[in-house]
Parts: structure tokens; C-alpha cells; sequence
């Protein structure tokens, strides 16, 4: 019986290394992104022995999270014994003090993509999986959650509301059969295209800016490949489903060797 991974957001960045570091025999990947994934990611999965699948869908609108649930309903189908739903795809629009949005619809599709998205394949993913002894479903939020910082309130506001359901959807999955794992996962710092649009961001809509310079230069950012080894780690631990809400950097102080 395979294992199936699906993990929103593979193109590219956290998502795309995920994608690679969960690859192995026995496993069946579904990635999803708006144009699908880049040759090179389903290639190196692939080597890896995994049976890979992709799916182009906009999931800041109605029809691409139809397209993504329906996915979900014929993959789970089969007869599995573990099925794993990572929350990845997030943007960061608007990065801009309110009041200075230019851009009406930027809300609707940020909170479409970091929110709604991740609450409605959730909820598809819990239908379609009933009887699968081993089903965890990870969120990947953000520090931002907790920290408010100017410039990102859509964002940071976003991550709470995930985290937030995070903790409530854990809550119902203990009081169900054989109910999922839940977690929220901070991933920490990392170097992808987000950390470049952050970089590039205009000082005055994004005080913080120069710090996450300073990150770069520092050399302080995991890059993907790390991140994604500690995220699946953290994923495929004992643990995992124990605390609804964590961040990595935090799991790396307490447990650094559960991330091994
Ligand atoms: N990088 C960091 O330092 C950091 C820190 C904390 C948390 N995070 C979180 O980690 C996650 C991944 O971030 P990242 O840095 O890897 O971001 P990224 O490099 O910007 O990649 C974002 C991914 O989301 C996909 N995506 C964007 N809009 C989409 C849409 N409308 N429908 C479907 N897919 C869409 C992109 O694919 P396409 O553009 O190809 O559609 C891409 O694969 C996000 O949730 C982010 O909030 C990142």
C-alpha cells in the first residue's frame, strides 16, 4: 500500500524541496501550483522511486480548490495507510501599511490562498481519508503569527486564523475514530523568492526590511533543502499532532534529535 503526501505550493521554494525530501519507493506525491511543477522537481522525485502526480490550480479561487478536493477524493480511494496533507502555498500581499493598499482585490486573494484554501482541503481531505489508519494534515504558518510586524498585517492576521484552526480542528480530531494529526508549523527563515520579495519590499511599507537584509548577508537563512528535512522530520515523528501549534526553531532547541 502506498503512502500518499500531498503538498500544496511544489513549485518552488519550501515547497518544492519538500516535495523532493519526501520522495522515496512507496510513496505517491500529488504537487499542486498554479502552472504545476518545474521539470526538475518531478524528475528528482522520481529518481528518488516516488510515483509522482501534479496539479496545475490556482487555489486563491473557488475552482482551483474544487480541482484540489476532487484530487483529494480519487486519492484516497485506494487503500492506504498513511495520508499526509501539507498546507504550503502562502503569499505575503499585500506588503503595505493599510490604508495603502493599491490594490483592492489583494485582500480577498491573500486571505482566498492562506486561509480559505488551506480551511476547505481541509475539510475535503478529513471526508475523503475516513479509514485511513495514519492521516496528518500540516499547516505551514509563520512566526508572523504571533509577532506582529508593520507592513504584514494581512499576512501575519492570515497565519493566526490558521493557526487558530489548527488548534480547533486538533481539538475535534481527539474526539472523533481514529481522527487526524493536526499541527501549525513556523518554519523559521528561509532562503526562497518570499525572502527576495521581502528584500526588494519599499523600506517605508516594510520598516523591517533591512533586518531580513542583514539575514541574508549573514548567511542566516536555512535554505530549502534544510528546511524541508527538518519539516519532514518533524512530520513523520511520534509527536507530531501533540502540540497544534509549534515553531521549528523551537523544536530544534528542545528535540534537535527528533529532527535527525
Ligand atoms: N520563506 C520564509 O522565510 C518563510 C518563513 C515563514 C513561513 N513561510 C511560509 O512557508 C510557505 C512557503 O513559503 P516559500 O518561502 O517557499 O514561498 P515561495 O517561494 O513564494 O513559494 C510559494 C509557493 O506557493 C505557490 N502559490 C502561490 N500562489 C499560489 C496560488 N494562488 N495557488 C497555488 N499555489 C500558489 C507558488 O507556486 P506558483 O507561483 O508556481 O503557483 C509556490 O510554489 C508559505 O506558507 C510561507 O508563508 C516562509
Amino acid at each position: 500500500m502506498t503512502a500518499a503526501y500531498i503538498i500544496t505550493g511544489a513549485s518552488r521554494g519550501l515547497g518544492a524541496a519538500l516535495f523532493t525530501a519526501l520522495a522515496a519507493p512507496e510513496r505517491q506525491l500529488v504537487g499542486i501550483a498554479r502552472e504545476g511543477l518545474p521539470a526538475e522537481v518531478v524528475q528528482q522525485a522520481q529518481e528518488k522511486g516516488a510515483i509522482t502526480e501534479q496539479i496545475a490550480a490556482d487555489l486563491s479561487t473557488a475552482s482551483g480548490v474544487q480541482t484540489v478536493a476532487a484530487a483529494l477524493h480519487e486519492l484516497a480511494i485506494k487503500p492506504r495507510r498513511r495520508c499526509y496533507l501539507i498546507h504550503n502555498a502562502g503569499t505575503l500581499d499585500p506588503m503595505a501599511f493599510a490604508g495603502q493598499w493599491d490594490d483592492p482585490t489583494w485582500v480577498a486573494r491573500s486571505i482566498a490562498l492562506n486561509v480559505s484554501a488551506p480551511m476547505q482541503l481541509t475539510d475535503a481531505f478529513l471526508r475523503a481519508t475516513v479509514g485511513i489508519p495514519d492521516r496528518r494534515l500540516l499547516f505551514i504558518s509563520s512566526g508572523a503569527a504571533h509577532h506582529p510586524y508593520p507592513g504584514w498585517s494581512v499576512y501575519g492576521a492570515s497565519k493566526a486564523a490558521l493557526d487558530q484552526f489548527a488548534r480547533t480542528v486538533a481539538l475535534e480530531q481527539i474526539m472523533v475514530q481514529e481522527g487526524a494529526r493536526v499541527c501549525a508549523l513556523a518554519p523559521g527563515v528561509i532562503d526562497t523568492d518570499m525572502q527576495k520579495q521581502i528584500r526588494a519590499a519599499d523600506s517605508e511599507q516594510f520598516p523591517q526590511r533591512e533586518r531580513f537584509i542583514s539575514l541574508k548577508q549573514d548567511g542566516r537563512l536555512q535554505s530549502p533543502a534544510e528546511a524541508a528535512h527538518r519539516v519532514a522530520a518533524w512530520l513523520h515523528h511520534a509527536a507530531f499532532g501533540e502540540m497544534a501549534v509549534l515553531d521549528l526553531r523551537d523544536i530544534m532547541l528542545s528535540t534537535a534529535s527528533a529532527l535527525e
